[in-house]
């Protein structure tokens, strides 16, 4: 079980799914499904256009709300981009940073996500950053090397102060939107080595605090063995998301009571 140090963290992405309708609709009945004596974080991370109604009906609960994604400048020509007062201002706590459909579809690059992660910070947004290797990458054993390379460029130039809120979400690029979970074996493995790298780069009391979740067909099935495990601190959900049962199932896995 993690330690009970690391508050457990559950976020829901929901990519570019819902309309604002939709997405409020959702957000209300997982607002009314929370058991409101769980201690750990919930988040949503709904589209763009659909942050301020779901902000509206988020108001008086526990649950954060997160953007998927930021830009690093403030303002200015830059269309289509959205800043981190924007976003802070539709009700954004938080920012999914990074998302590996973000690396390889609009071709982000280390050095991008490093500029979003210092911009989120600044405007004091939690950036939740993705990392994770692909099945090619995998297989030729460059998991290690690549989360390394990731995790440094993401960081390069933070401080260890500046990186304290920041979350970790560890998600194989082969297990996401394919209904192969890794294991909780392989994750518990990467996300050891996760937590290495950050100790190395801040120290051992960085490394004992961050919250590494896991993410990539997280489903009601699959979370409580994930979460059992003692480096895995939540879980970022992508598809399990959009489904309020079965969300609220994940939100409330085994144990979240007790912890
Ligand atoms: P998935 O997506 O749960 O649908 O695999 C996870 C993610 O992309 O964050």
């Amino acid at each position: 079980m993690a330690s009970n140090k690391r508050t457990p963290m559950i976020a829901g992405n929901w990519k570019m799914h819902l309309t604002s309708k939709e997405a409020a609709d959702l957000a209300a009945a997982m607002k009314k499904g929370l058991d409101p004596d769980l201690k750990h974080e919930v988040l949503l991370a709904p589209t763009f256009t659909a942050l301020h109604a779901v902000n509206a009906v988020l108001a008086g609960s526990k649950i954060f709300l997160s953007s998927q994604d930021v830009a690093w400048e403030e303002k200015g020509a830059f269309t289509g981009a959205v800043a981190p007062s924007q976003i802070k201002d539709a009700g954004c706590t938080h920012a999914i940073i990074g998302h590996s459909e973000r690396r390889k579809i609009f071709l982000e690059t280390d050095e991008v996500i490093n500029k979003k992660m210092k911009a989120a910070i600044k405007a004091n947004i939690v950036p939740v950053l993705c990392i994770g290797e692909t099945l090619e990458e995998r297989e030729s054993q460059k998991t290690y090397r690549v989360l390394e390379t990731q995790l440094v460029g993401a960081f390069a130039g933070i401080s260890a102060a500046e990186a304290a809120k920041v979350v970790i979400a560890y998600e194989p690029v082969w297990a996401i939107g394919t209904g192969k979970t890794a294991t909780p074996d392989q994750a518990q493995d990467a996300h050891t080595f996760v937590r290495k790298q950050m100790e190395r780069i801040y120290g051992k009391g960085y490394a004992d605090a961050v919250r590494i979740l896991y993410g990539g067909s997280v489903k009601a099935e699959n979370i409580d063995e994930l979460m059992a495990q003692p480096d895995i601190d939540g879980a970022l959900v992508g598809g399990e998301s959009l489904k309020a049962d079965k969300f609220l199932r994940v939100i409330h896995f085994q144990a979240a009571l007790s912890r």
